[in-house]
């Protein structure tokens, strides 16, 4: 077999790229080790940019995003038993954010790509990376464990394998540095069937830790509870959630979380961990395989579409021009948002969390930073601006939204 782009994991990053290409005329094949089922069906992110909104709708796959997504233009703090509105709007000059879930854009964009015949190979199996120095990249794989050996010989290699796939072991280590961040502390997320406690998304700060109440739809919540990373989902009944829900989202005055049966429920642990740099020979690691962020600043799903905006462009000058100058650049350009998005994301995480190893005099820190940006416009216009997401800068100084506009010449 043969194609330009060969990409490995069919995540947010793998689809979109692939998608994208295609609108570009570039010829592309995923490989994926889950089936269609499995990845339509994993429950993660929720929350999406408005740039990766924009993206969506401009490429023509954002006409359920826009009929089933919620649109927020502010977000609640709360903390000392008292909730606190960041007019993310208002702040950003009319941005805002958009809660619809990661497996909804999955199925919207693996729809996307077979109904115009793309080439989405699931349950690939030991899928491997081969002379990615040179200008023939080759990826191999089984269709199953009893098949024979397939190859694949691509002019580029995208690795959108995720944190633990083999794209981003394949550089070699010399090359490589990496930057990493374990917190002691994890995340307990449900979904609930019950109607939705709050108009917006709600993130705690309390002394028993840190809560955040998103939704999905009318009929669906998602809320998420910061727990000790190395407990057992089985320490966590229902009733034990609901308990420790009210007591941390609780204010002075009138609010009601309401409840409902829980109809999913798992611990994730949290880290930040970035790989410099995102390309080595022909291979481009995108989304999740370059980097992680811990989930409360919302960005994981979304710095993986930005990645992949930039492959996309650098791809598209290469093939219609020869010229290699974007694709150079790709680690440099992706890397100066990655770290800005890092330095949110631990930032976020250390103002709402309650860290084990906190004297008071820090917890007294905490409580003074989360009143500093609710009551600071300059301190709350940087959490805003932020958290709906930064331009992408091509070059120092250089910022755009998305590269939509030059798709299609807008
Ligand atoms: P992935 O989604 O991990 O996709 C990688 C794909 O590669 C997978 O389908 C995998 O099966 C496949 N793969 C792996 N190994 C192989 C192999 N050997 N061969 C072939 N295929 C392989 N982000 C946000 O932006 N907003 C949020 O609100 C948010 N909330 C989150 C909440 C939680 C609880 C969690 C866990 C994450 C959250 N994130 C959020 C992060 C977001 O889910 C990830 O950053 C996002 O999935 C990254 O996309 P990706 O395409 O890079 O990787
Ligand atoms: C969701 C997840 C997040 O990590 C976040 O910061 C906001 C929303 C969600 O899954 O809805």
């Amino acid at each position: 077999m043969r194609t330009q782009v060969g990409i490995i994991g069919a995540g947010p990053a793998g689809l979109m790229l692939s998608h994208l290409l295609h609108l570009q005329g570039i010829d592309s094949i995923i490989l994926e080790k889950r089936s269609r089922e499995e990845i339509e069906g994993t429950i993660r992110a929720g929350l999406l940019e408005q740039g990766t909104v924009d993206l969506m709708k401009k490429t023509g796959v954002g006409e359920r995003l826009m009929r089933e997504g919620h649109f927020h233009e502010g977000i609640e703090l709360r903390f000392n038993g008292q909730s606190h509105r960041v007019n993310l709007h208002d702040l950003t000059g009319g941005k805002k954010v958009t809660v619809y879930a990661q497996h909804e854009v999955i199925k919207d964009l693996v729809a996307a790509r077979l109904n115009v015949g793309g080439k989405i190979i699931f349950n690939a199996q030991e899928v491997s990376l081969h002379d990615i120095e040179t200008t023939e990249p080759k990826i191999q794989f089984h269709y199953d464990k009893d098949s024979e050996l397939q190859e694949i010989s691509c002019d580029y290699i995208a690795g959108c394998d995720g944190f633990h796939g083999p794209s981003r072991p394949s550089i070699p280590n010399s090359i490589r540095k990496e930057y990493q961040k374990i917190y002691p502390f994890g995340w307990l997320g449900i979904l609930t069937e019950a109607p939705p406690s709050a108009p917006e998304l709600i993130y705690a700060n309390h002394e028993r830790g840190f809560t955040l109440l998103s939704t999905r739809s009318p009929e669906v919540q998602r809320l998420y509870l910061q727990v000790n990373p190395n407990d057992d989902i089985t320490n966590w009944p229902d009733d034990r959630i609901w308990k420790e829900l009210h007591a941390r989202l609780e204010i002075n005055g009138e609010w009601k979380l309401t409840e409902g049966p829980i109809i999913q429920k798992n611990i994730v642990p949290m880290r930040s961990f970035v790989c410099d740099p995102m390309q080595y020979g022909r291979l481009f690691l995108a989304g999740d395989a370059a980097h992680i962020v811990p989930p409360t600043g919302a960005k994981g799903l979304n710095l993986a579409i930005a990645d992949v905006q930039v492959l996309a462009r650098a791809l598209d000058t290469y093939y219609a021009t020869g010229n290699e100058e974007l694709l150079k650049r790709y680690s440099t350009i992706c890397l100066r948002r990655v770290w800005k998005a890092e330095r949110f994301s631990w930032s976020m995480t250390a103002m709402l969390h309650r860290h084990p190893d906190h004297t008071p005099f820090e917890q007294q820190i905490q409580l003074a930073e989360l009143d500093y940006v609710t009551s600071s416009r300059a301190a709350a216009t940087t959490l805003a601006e932020n958290y709906v997401g930064l331009p992408i800068e091509w070059q120092a100084g250089e910022k755009e939204e998305t590269i939509a506009g030059f798709l299609y010449n807008e």
